[in-house]
């Protein structure tokens, strides 16, 4: 993250200061810095193409997605994945490349399927056999073929929230690697007419603060490639371990380097190649620790509160319509305040929506100074805070604005009054 302090505490990001985009665009406010999202495409990029055969990252979408970034990461040549058919339009209104495009989900209707096929996705990800049928005879309807990896659950627990671990066998997600339900499909998929099987997926969770469950992910899936190149003689072209690496939201967290992870997994790679086959292509599919620590969200102090209890409230013009992830998952994040610094008094911030539960950051040390009128910077907010944003109190979505070298540009713009009735039909007497 580009941002920094000048020597009046004045904060600056992308060479942009903070009480200049205030200015322009407005609070709340996401800031996404340029410099960021480019040095951890990059970084991903550069591990995986230094593999053998060269891997490549699909970019999760879920994460942040709108067109300027699809233009973007179609200009940095990465893969994308995407989950649904509006995050496929917006790719493709991007000018997203489709046949480096990975189409997810564990639930893809009818419609997002024959959109995709008609587009020419490169990859999909089948998730059940109910899908692998649906998509064989589809794509036969279409007259084609498409490529597939299966998504398998390998039973491995990452340490991180339970809302958002997906690799045990319990989940809603993939084929489990156990009671001959990964082989099954396996069968299947070698079956069907119109399917090309062309490897094996799975995502352990997300926020993953480890190496291990990285390697253990990749080495489950080695061992199944193994049992099924011994069974039928099938061995995978590409593995495709999915995404999760974690990030620092706060000091205490302490995220590997991605480097560290793909030379482990490059190993496991070179390990487990039966000797007359060549290691399957490495895919990923990081989506926070692309984007989370490019964004900043800026918020203007309305009110200051001190309560019985003593305990005192930051409340802000923003909360859980623009980021959910406190509400939702305790997630922790750390502000700061702008033009001023210092640690001196305990508060909570809190939000401008109608709940309780609406907290940015349950309890953090604040500048004495810290006044209404103040903006405040809540630093972490690139991945998962646009994208789930909602409307609830019928407030608008706020802007997003990149920023690189100095200069802001408008990648989404900021939902107005009138747009939140836009779809409303008027009242009509019953
Ligand atoms: N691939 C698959 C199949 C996934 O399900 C996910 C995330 C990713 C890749 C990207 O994972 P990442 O690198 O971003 O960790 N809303 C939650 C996170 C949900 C993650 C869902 N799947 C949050 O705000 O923490």
């Amino acid at each position: 993250m580009t941002w920094r302090r000048d020597d009046a505490h004045r904060i600056w990001i992308g060479g942009v200061s903070v009480a200049e985009l205030v200015e322009t665009f407005g609070t709340p406010l996401y800031v996404m810095d340029y410099a960021t999202v480019v040095d951890r495409l990059g970084r991903y990029q550069a591990a995986l193409a230094a593999c053998d055969p060269p891997g490549l990252p699909y970019y999760a979408g879920k994460a942040f997605l709108c067109r300027a970034l699809a233009g973007l990461l179609e200009e940095r040549g990465v893969g994308l994945d995407v989950v649904s058919g509006g995050e496929l339009a917006t790719a493709l209104a991007g000018g997203f490349d489709p046949r480096r495009i990975l189409f997810h989900g564990n639930v893809k209707t009818r419609d997002e399927i024959a959109y995709g096929l008609a587009q020419g996705v490169g990859l999909w990800a089948v998730d059940s056999l109910d899908e692998l049928a649906l998509l064989d005879q589809m794509a036969g309807a279409a007259g084609v073929k498409a490529a597939i990896v299966l998504r398998l659950t390998p039973g491995i627990e990452a340490h991180t929230h339970a809302f958002i671990r997906t690799g045990q066998f319990d989940t809603k997600f993939g084929l489990a690697m156990a009671a001959g339900i990964a082989e099954g499909a396996v069968d299947a998929a070698l079956a069907a007419p119109h399917l090309d099987l062309v490897g094996y997926h799975a995502h352990i969770g997300s926020q993953i603060l480890e190496v291990e469950p990285f390697l253990a992910n990749l080495e489950r899936l080695l061992g199944f490639a193994r049992d099924q190149y011994q069974r039928l003689g099938f061995w995978p072209e590409v593995l495709d371990v999915g995404g999760g690496l974690g990030v620092r939201y706060t000091p205490e967290d302490d995220p590997p380097p991605l480097e560290v992870v793909v030379e482990g997994m490059r190993e496991l790679l070179r390990q487990w190649t039966p000797p007359d086959r060549s290691p399957p292509r490495l895919y990923m599919e990081p989506g926070r620790s692309v984007v989370a620590e490019a964004g900043v969200t800026l918020y203007r102090v309305g009110a200051i509160k001190t309560v019985p209890s003593g305990r005192r409230y930051l409340a802000v013009d923003g909360g859980m319509g623009d980021n959910i992830r406190p509400a939702l998952y305790q997630a922790p994040y750390r502000a700061e305040v702008d033009g001023k610094v210092g640690e001196a008094v305990a508060a909570t911030l809190a939000g401008r929506y109608c709940e309780s539960g609406d907290i940015l950051i349950a309890e953090q040390q604040w500048p004495a100074d810290v006044a209404v009128g103040d903006v405040v910077a809540v630093l972490g907010t690139g991945a998962y805070n646009y994208t789930m944003a909602s409307n609830y109190n019928r407030v608008p979505r706020p802007p997003v604005v990149a920023v690189r070298e100095g200069q802001a540009r408008v990648w989404v713009e900021g939902e107005r009054w009138e747009d939140l009735y836009r779809l409303d039909r008027p009242w009509e007497p019953w």
